[in-house]
């Protein structure tokens, strides 16, 4: 078990090229951290501290940090009686504060509500409106706000009882929305998402590849890329038109550029990016949003996702908004912090989810 990690991390790092980018996700700033952040955090800066091993010489970047916009924000702010900016200065601490303990080495703690990333989300969203990327429509749908996305019909469960509709992701309700947004033309990319897909080992472990190729092979639709203002004005503005804000999750995944320097052409060095760690649950962002957002604006998607299944408690995904957590703080107060970081690292297993007491495969 442990060779096949270690060929794992020895495989990823191989293809590194210089200097050396890794990402973990940045975390909603809508609760606390829990260990599953954490793991995201300790795979990601395990990666880059045996890159470190491997290569001294060579400069490495790992970034990580909080996303701050949207409902779900919004929400959890109003939730706590608390003005939304100072809400998420607490909880974004929090998350440094954690890592910081937990020794995690990275470079960069991005916010997405810091100025360097409006300016890269405002240049990103021109450069995709320059290129015909985007138009305006009419658009009606089912929303999940703690998903922050439009669901279609298949990824749904109808409650017929209470005549509720569930995300079947996240078994969040959903809320039916029509509104005007502008739309990305996901569409027209299905084919160059799908090549950079298959160009094997970019989808690790394999596992996930499979599950990607499936969701590509229905059609895709085009997605929503903002939302009126009036509903959401916790976002970044849409660029020349004070109606609409830019979606939670175009914002959020620009972070992975600003923090390298974009729109400034220092970033190139970095780019594209040779690992970035995720969680199952945003696999569908990352392995067909972000690559078409990515391709659309004339840049190079990243050389490599590395998803990590799901901590579990009772069978049901840890998770903030569950409140079912394991607090890595107290967790550390018993096991010390590297003890947990031992813990993560030796009984995680990246294509499995694992169980707070036990290990489990699916
Ligand atoms: O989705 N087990 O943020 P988020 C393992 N802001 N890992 C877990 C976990 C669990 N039970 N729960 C969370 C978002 N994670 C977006 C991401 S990226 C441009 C935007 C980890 O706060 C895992 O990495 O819901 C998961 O993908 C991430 O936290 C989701 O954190
Ligand atoms: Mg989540």
């Amino acid at each position: 078990m442990l060779t096949n990690k270690l060929n794992t991390f020895r495989r990823y790092c191989a293809q590194a090229s210089n200097p050396f980018y890794a990402t973990t996700p940045i975390f909603y700033v809508n609760a606390a951290p829990h260990i599953g952040h954490l793991y995201s955090a300790v795979i990601t800066d395990a990666i880059c501290r045996y890159q470190r091993l491997r290569q001294p010489e060579q400069s490495l970047h790992l970034c990580t940090g909080t996303d701050e916009h949207g409902t779900k924000i919004q929400q959890a702010a109003s939730a706590q009686a608390v003005p939304v900016a100072q809400y998420c200065d607490d909880i974004s601490a929090r998350y440094r504060e954690v890592f910081a303990e937990a020794g995690i080495a990275n470079t960069d703690f991005i916010r997405t509500t810091e100025g360097r990333h409006k300016q890269a989300v405002a240049q990103f969203w021109r450069t995709l409106n320059a290129r015909e990327h985007i138009y305006s429509a009419a658009y009606s749908g089912w929303y999940c706000v703690s998903d922050e996305t439009f669901l279609t019909d298949s990824q749904l469960r109808l409650d017929t009882a209470s005549n509720t509709r569930f995300s079947l992701e996240s078994g969040h309700p959903v809320e039916w929305t029509e509104e005007t947004n502008y739309m990305f033309r996901l569409s027209n990319l299905q084919d160059d998402v799908l090549h950079w897909v298959k160009q094997g080992g970019r989808i690790r472990p394999g596992k996930f590849e499979k599950i990607l190729l499936d969701m590509l092979s229905e059609p895709l639709p085009d997605v929503s890329v903002s939302r009126p203002t009036n509903r959401v004005h916790w976002a970044i503005p849409v660029p020349d038109d004070d109606s609409q804000t830019v979606y939670v999750w175009l914002d959020a995944l620009i972070n992975y550029l600003t923090s390298v320097g974009y729109p400034d052409e220092k970033f190139r060095s970095y780019w594209p990016p040779n690992v970035q760690v995720i969680g199952k649950d945003i696999l569908k962002f990352h392995g067909i949003y972000w690559p078409a957002f990515l391709i659309a604006a004339g840049l190079e998607p990243p050389q490599q996702l590395f998803v990590h299944s799901h901590w579990t408690v009772d069978g049901q995904k840890m998770s903030k908004s569950k409140q079912n957590v394991v607090d890595p703080v107290v967790a550390a107060k018993t096991y010390t912090m590297e003890g947990l970081r031992y813990f993560l690292l030796r009984e995680g297993v990246a294509h499995s989810d694992g169980s707070k007491y036990t290990q489990v495969t699916d």
